[in-house]
């Protein structure tokens, strides 16, 4: 090999840790991170508090939700309820899968204190 095309070679590794260093500062893979922006843009609407200790229309998504259970938050996705938008189609199934994927990051958040 060349000299220069190795060095081509040892700067494109660097590079890409480079790269791989900064994306897994939030500790989220590829996937989850997808799951995360759909999540913000199709459920926040309903899901995501608007400021802090503001009620949400829908309850707040974590890994809790549908009980810890794929199948039941796939459902609720898939065919919403009567409060909620069916989205089968509108997501495609790996986005779908990236969703339920990001929600079980997200942690179950300690309960508020309670109003006096
Ligand atoms: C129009 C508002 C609205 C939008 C948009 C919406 N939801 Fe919901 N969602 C609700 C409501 C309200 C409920 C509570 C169930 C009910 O009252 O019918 C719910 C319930 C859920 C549940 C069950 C929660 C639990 O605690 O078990 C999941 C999971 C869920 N939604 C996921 C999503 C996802 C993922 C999206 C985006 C793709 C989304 N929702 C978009 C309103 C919404």
């Amino acid at each position: 090999m060349k000299p220069c095309a190795l060095l081509f070679l040892c700067l494109l590794v660097v590079c890409a840790q480079y790269v791989f260093a900064r994306q897994a500062g939030d500790g989220l893979n590829e996937q989850q991170r997808l799951g995360r922006q759909i999540v913000a843009q199709s459920c926040g609407v309903c899901h995501l508090p608007p400021a802090r200790n503001a009620k949400t229309y829908g309850p707040l998504l974590n890994k809790a939700a549908g009980g810890g259970d794929d199948a039941v938050v796939r459902e609720y996705i898939l065919d919403g309820t009567p409060r909620m938008p069916a989205f089968k189609y509108f997501l495609r199934p790996t986005e779908i899968d990236a969703i339920i994927s990001y929600l079980k990051t997200v942690p179950v958040p300690a309960p508020a204190p309670a109003p006096r």
